[in-house]
């Protein structure tokens, strides 16, 4: 069964509008940052019989915590007599990627598999995470490396919580939104008023899920290749998130403008074309300068060594010192392609984003 998609107005709603969540027959894991975020937010947790919060990011996401969590659960749920957890139970995430990963995965083991509903409240959860049904958890500080498809049931977009995000929040969902917008020309990203604004991401969300939809249905489980064109702008996105400690979402950004790099020493893309991409992702927010961090350092270059050792440690890396990358011959014309770790290295420093 595909996985229903709800758009409400306020959190309010989520339970008159739910055909899963119930306020008594819910495991609500939640970001406990949102307390003080989301105007409402507690008044709303309050109504269920059991909910959990959690601290955000990727310590949620080690074994450790893992743990202490599910023991926390497993105890509360089993120590009232009067309950008895079945499938018909639901496991509710409310947060960005990082609860949204790890309540998913508990969802999909905890016996043996209780219904998930996802709410995201980051605009790059709300785009992403939440869709397509990848669980997971860290192991020694790799990320990801345990994880289950399991897709849920419905994924909750609220309004109200998703428009009150900071600044911040909004420039690191720009890599992942132009990322759909490159893959799907039906995805419709442009600024009216001279920048993306909250309005304009809320507006496009529906589009922008279908967009990753589309492309998952025909490898959900990621096992033909296909799925691998959601990886665009990600192979030297995790180099910079890794090597300059910036966001998931701005490293996207950025690496995107290095995948157009690449597509033009690739002559996927003509010199005229890439810089017209370069310019449009410009209007909308992606530039060099989203490197510079929270400190305003400006602009940051990776060394060749680090760079070098990141993408021999990222899982994409073949045994033959190449890398299957996505390149962009046209918006809504992506490609998975085999790239020599060399030409990643010479185009990153003709370009200058390596040293
Ligand atoms: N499963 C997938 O398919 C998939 C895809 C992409 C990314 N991810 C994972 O998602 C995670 C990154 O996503 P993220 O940035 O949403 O993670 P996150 O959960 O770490 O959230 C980022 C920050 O935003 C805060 N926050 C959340 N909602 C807020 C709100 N409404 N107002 C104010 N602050 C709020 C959190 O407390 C946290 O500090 C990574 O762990 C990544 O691996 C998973
Ligand atoms: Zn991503």
């Amino acid at each position: 069964m595909s996985p229903r998609r709800i758009y409400l107005k306020n959190l309010s709603e989520i339970l008159s509008r739910s055909k899963v969540v119930s306020k008594d027959t819910c495991i609500v894991i939640f970001d406990r940052k949102l307390l003080k975020a989301v105007p409402g937010f507690k008044t709303f947790i309050g109504k269920f019989k059991h909910s959990f919060p959690v601290t955000a990011g990727e310590s949620l996401k080690s074994f450790a915590e893992f743990s202490k969590l599910t023991s926390k659960i497993h105890k509360e749920v089993s120590d009232d007599s009067s309950l008895s957890v079945n499938r018909s139970w639901s496991v509710v995430a409310i947060g960005g990627g990082s609860v949204g990963d790890a309540a998913g995965f508990f969802a999909s083991v905890y016996k043996r598999g209780l219904r998930l509903v996802h709410v995201p409240t980051t605009w790059l959860s709300a785009v992403d995470s939440s869709h397509g049904g990848k669980t997971a958890l860290n192991l020694l500080g790799a990320k990801n490396q345990i994880g289950t498809f399991y897709e849920a049931q419905e994924t909750i977009l609220v309004q109200s919580v998703l428009m009150s995000l900071s600044e911040s929040h909004r420039l690191d969902a720009l890599g992942e939104f132009s990322k759909t917008a490159i893959l799907d020309r039906k995805v419709k990203l442009k600024s009216n008023l001279g920048k993306i604004t909250s309005l304009d991401l809320w507006k496009v969300l529906p589009q922008a899920i279908e967009a990753k939809l589309k492309i998952v249905r025909q490898d959900p489980t990621e096992t033909l290749g296909h799925r691998q064109l959601l990886n665009l702008g990600h192979t030297m996105g995790h180099v910079f998130e890794a090597a300059l400690g910036l966001s998931h979402g701005r490293s996207v950004g950025l690496g995107i403008l290095f995948a157009i790099d690449v597509s033009e020493a690739e002559s996927c893309l003509s010199q005229k074309r890439a810089e017209a991409l370069r310019q449009w992702l410009a209007t909308l927010g992606i530039s060099k300068s989203l490197s510079e961090g929270p400190s305003k350092s400006g602009f940051r270059k990776v060394s060749v060594v680090q760079a070098k050792r990141l993408l021999l440690q990222d899982k994409k890396i073949s045994k033959k010192e190449s890398v299957i990358f996505i390149v962009i011959r046209d918006l809504g014309r992506c490609e998975r392609r085999e790239i020599p770790l060399k030409l990643l290295i010479s185009t990153g420093l003709k370009a200058g984003w390596l040293k």
